[in-house]
């Protein structure tokens, strides 16, 4: 599929509410999964990799039904999963491999998890290595990628787990793990990752002890919860906004949690008119009206590495942002980047060079110099976030933009180019393959 964009002619203009935010929405699915009894999700993102999620959830035992845009749910209890009778296919999703394995690693049954050709060549061997700490037994393709054989084992124990890496994958991995294991499951991380799952686990009933350390035989409960609008999908309009002279959007409902804000930072420390207007909770977590002006041409920053967990997702559009500011932006401590549904950077890179934008990669960022964007063809390899993000840059191109391998845009924002149309951006989904 091919994203083709024209300079916008006009402000963006008008108000909207993205969809559901996608690590809530995995999250609510698979604790309302483990809970006893019907929880309600209204809000929760309808996207390819919410559906993956879905899927599994449904073969492991539980129901799910939309009444008038809310998503019932019967869980079966965190004792009552069944056997899958085929293999968990998790699609693009990362995340859902990665948390559902930990609930799998913990079962009596056996279990396989297996993905697409992204999803096939990323790490997992940073939730194996602790699950085995744990007891877990789980096969990998050499390499440590997908697919993964779980052997169940009832049986774990509890560990405190210090991580190399600040990843909410690998510590709610971990947590779901420890709902079953005996003891305390506690995972320290060198920067504090989005803490989602740690917010939700309340709400099903599970208290949390010691930061975020969970006790093994806790028992869930069905809850009922509200998902907010995606920041990582919010952030697209907003940089959009950003760009486009003349242009003001409202952007409603968005979710705030103070790990997911770093893109908010980011804009200001630019120069951005960005507002917060009635801030308020979703059950743990904060949401509020975001509302963006456009202020003139931005200024290019540092970005300082302890905000990167907390932007790690907008990365792409904030280099897309950085080129077109004025003076350099530079970014390091990013190296988690290359292990994304692909290699963010070299695709970025790439993509920003080919529209004439002057820029350095590092192994763990980059220097980005700020500039005119040329009309040019670009490839999103198949990861929805560069593919969008090189969207929103063709709103200010030069002349016509066109990106190859922007077929996975579903996974994370179905609707995003009807919602960038509706407030006056020019962009458009060609069918033809590449
Ligand atoms: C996510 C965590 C992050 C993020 C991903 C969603 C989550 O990944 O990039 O899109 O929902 O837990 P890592 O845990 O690999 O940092």
């Amino acid at each position: 599929m091919i994203l083709l964009t024209e300079p916008a002619g006009a402000p963006l203009r008008g108000e909207l509410t993205p969809p559901g935010d996608k690590s809530i929405s995995h999250r609510a699915l698979i604790l309302g999964c483990l809970a006893a009894g019907e929880s309600r999700i209204r809000g929760l993102l309808d996207s390819e990799d919410i559906r993956a999620t879905a899927g599994a959830c449904r073969q492991l035992g539980m129901s799910l039904r939309e009444e008038a845009g809310v998503f019932v749910l019967h869980g079966v209890g965190e004792a009552g999963l069944q056997a899958p009778d085929a293999p968990l296919d998790m699609g693009n999703s990362g995340t859902a491999m990665r948390l559902l394995a930990g609930v799998l690693a913990a079962q009596e049954f056996d279990s396989v998890l297996t993905g697409d050709a992204s999803l096939s060549r990323r790490p997992m061997r940073r939730i194996v290595r602790p699950l085995e700490l744990m007891g877990a037994r789980i096969e990998t393709a050499d390499g440590g990628t997908p697919p993964l054989r779980i052997t169940g084992n009832p049986r774990l124990s509890g560990i405190e787990y210090h991580s190399p890496i600040a990843s909410a994958q690998v510590k709610s991995c971990l947590l779901l793990a420890g709902l079953y294991a005996s003891g305390c499951t506690v995972v320290r991380e060198p920067l504090k990752s989005r803490d989602h799952t740690e917010r939700m686990l309340p709400a099903f009933g599970v208290s949390l002890h010691g930061g975020c350390g969970v006790r093994g035989g806790s028992r869930l409960t069905g809850t009922d919860l509200q998902v907010p609008a995606d920041i990582s999908s919010a952030a697209f309009l907003l940089v959009a906004a950003a760009m486009v002279p003349g242009s003001d959007l409202l952007l409603r409902d968005v979710g705030l949690n103070e790990t997911r804000d770093g893109v908010l930072h980011v804009l200001r420390a630019m120069g951005a008119d960005l507002t917060v207007h009635n801030r308020r909770r979703f059950g743990g977590e904060e949401a509020g009206d975001l509302r963006l002006r456009y202020a003139g041409r931005l200024k290019g920053v540092d970005i300082e590495r302890d905000r990167v967990p907390s932007l790690i997702d907008e990365l792409p559009v904030i280099l897309a942002l950085a080129a077109v500011a004025e003076g350099t932006t530079r970014l390091r401590g990013a190296a988690e980047l290359r292990v994304k549904e692909s290699d963010r950077l070299a695709v970025m890179g790439r993509g920003l060079e080919a529209l004439g934008v002057r820029l350095q990669e590092y192994d763990d960022g980059m220097d980005v110099e700020g500039g005119a964007i040329a009309a040019g063809h670009v490839d999103g390899a198949g990861d929805h976030r560069c593919a969008m993000s090189f969207s929103i840059l063709g709103q200010v191109a030069a002349g016509p933009v066109s990106i190859a391998g922007a077929e996975n845009i579903d996974t994370s924002y179905p609707g995003f180019t009807g919602d960038l149309s509706s407030v006056g951006g020019a962009v458009a989904m060609a069918g033809a393959a590449e």
